[in-house]
């Protein structure tokens, strides 16, 4: 893979937020020793991106998609990950997950593939978390939420369990095994630039095309990243006097995190992750506040934003999805510590606008803890006794 270097970055704090990235080519051949005049392109021969895979994992969150589009996204993920599938379909009247294992179970034979599935809603996994005291996750009942994020919660434990140094998260309802190829190797050339050990990589779709008068448009962006962008900038904004275009990737569901810098975010749950992580980044490591992790702060944080070459197709979940997305991120912004005053009331307005009422967002948008708290081998157990819909394929 051939692409540019950051051509300018946003310093904050200790965190470094690079601009936008290009790629120049998906695939720039086996040799090494690239020639270049002027030190402005990165190439990332085979060998390098293969070695970064063999310690990287990717997520899949799943929940009622299409077993075509399923297959799809792991066709795509190269050989050497590790596959975490994080399921929270349904399981009557049709045992979706049943359905979705069974899939997985068969393609693994072709594929070769490690892979772990696990069902969200697993008791014995909600038991294990209840012993190891993770109760952030857990709802009044003592079952595991519901949600995009604390499915990624679930995705990450796996693969602290399996020693990855990253993890990776890609949507299962993308309709391009290409595509999904290009986003591993995107978080590969991510953490292979990276100076620090505390890194997030995050990928910018060149365009996300929609059917319009039975054409196909190439658009850049939509709505909601539009929106939730403009907000983001306008806090980095605030925070430097400046204002900046940089942020890109507010909502990326395509995103990768290097595990040591994983372990100690906080999340909110649902769809309000992607711009969680980012707003968490700055809050922890942006200067503005103390921060408990002064290996951290001594290293710094890069945050990569990669664009893509392959343009992003998923499946379409409507209006009132998009909204919900919007509502997320305009509410985890609002919700930050480091948010100003004149930034909160715009948010505010913004909120009350799309939603028509004042929503206490604290309750709505439930705060996870950072897994570093938990036990890991104390996890690992409880899972191998306790968590039954774990399977493990191709590993032991
Ligand atoms: P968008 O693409 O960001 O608009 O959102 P999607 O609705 O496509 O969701 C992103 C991914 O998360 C998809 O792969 C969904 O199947 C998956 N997903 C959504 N809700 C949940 C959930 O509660 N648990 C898990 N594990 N995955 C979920
Ligand atoms: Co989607």
């Amino acid at each position: 893979m051939k692409l540019d270097f950051p051509r300018y970055t946003e310093r904050l704090g200790t965190v470094s937020i690079h601009a936008v990235q290009r790629i120049y080519e998906l695939d720039s051949g086996k040799s090494k020793g690239f020639q270049s005049s002027h030190q402005t392109v990165r190439k990332f021969d085979y060998d390098e991106i293969s070695n970064i895979m063999h310690d990287l994992a990717i997520v899949i969150p799943i929940k009622n998609e299409k077993l075509k589009l399923l297959e799809g996204v792991l066709s795509g993920i190269p050989n050497e990950c590790l596959v975490i599938i994080v399921s929270n379909s349904s399981r009557s009247p049709v045992d979706r997950f049943a359905m979705e294992s069974e899939a997985v179970r068969q393609l693994s034979r072709f594929m070769d593939k490690r892979m772990i599935i696990v069902h969200q809603q697993d008791s014995g996994l909600a038991e294990v978390f209840k012993k190891t005291g993770y109760d952030s996750i857990l709802d009044s009942e003592g079952n595991i939420r519901s949600g995009k994020a604390e499915g990624m919660i679930i995705g990450l434990l796996a693969a602290k369990m399996y020693h990855k140094d990253y993890v990776g998260f890609i949507d299962s309802d993308n309709y391009v095994p290409g595509a999904v190829n290009e986003y591993v190797k995107i978080f590969a050339a991510g953490f292979g630039m990276s100076t620090t050990p505390y890194c997030n990589v995050r990928v910018s779709w060149v365009f996300k095309p929609k059917v319009r008068n039975n054409a196909l448009q190439f658009s850049k962006w939509g709505r909601v990243s539009e929106i939730t962008n403009r907000n983001l900038n306008a806090l980095l904004a605030a925070i430097t006097g400046f204002e900046t275009e940089v942020i890109k990737t507010g909502n990326a569901g395509e995103h990768a995190l290097s595990m040591p810098l994983a372990e100690c975010l906080h999340y909110t749950s649902g769809y309000s992750i992607e711009t969680r992580e980012l707003i968490d980044i700055l809050e922890k490591f942006g200067g503005l506040m103390p921060s408990e992790y002064p290996q951290i702060v001594d290293k710094g944080v890069e945050i990569f934003q990669i664009e893509t070459r392959n343009p992003h197709f998923h499946e379409d979940k409507g209006m009132a999805h998009l909204n919900e997305m919007l509502e997320a991120s305009l509410a985890t912004i609002f919700g930050s510590k480091i948010c100003t005053p004149d930034l909160k009331k715009a948010l505010q307005d913004q909120l009350k606008q799309m939603t028509k009422k004042r929503i206490d967002y604290s309750k709505k948008y439930h705060m996870l803890e950072p897994i570093n708290a938990i036990h890991m081998p104390e996890f690992e157990k409880g899972v191998r006794e306790k968590a039954n819909t774990f399977l493990r394929i191709g590993l032991r």
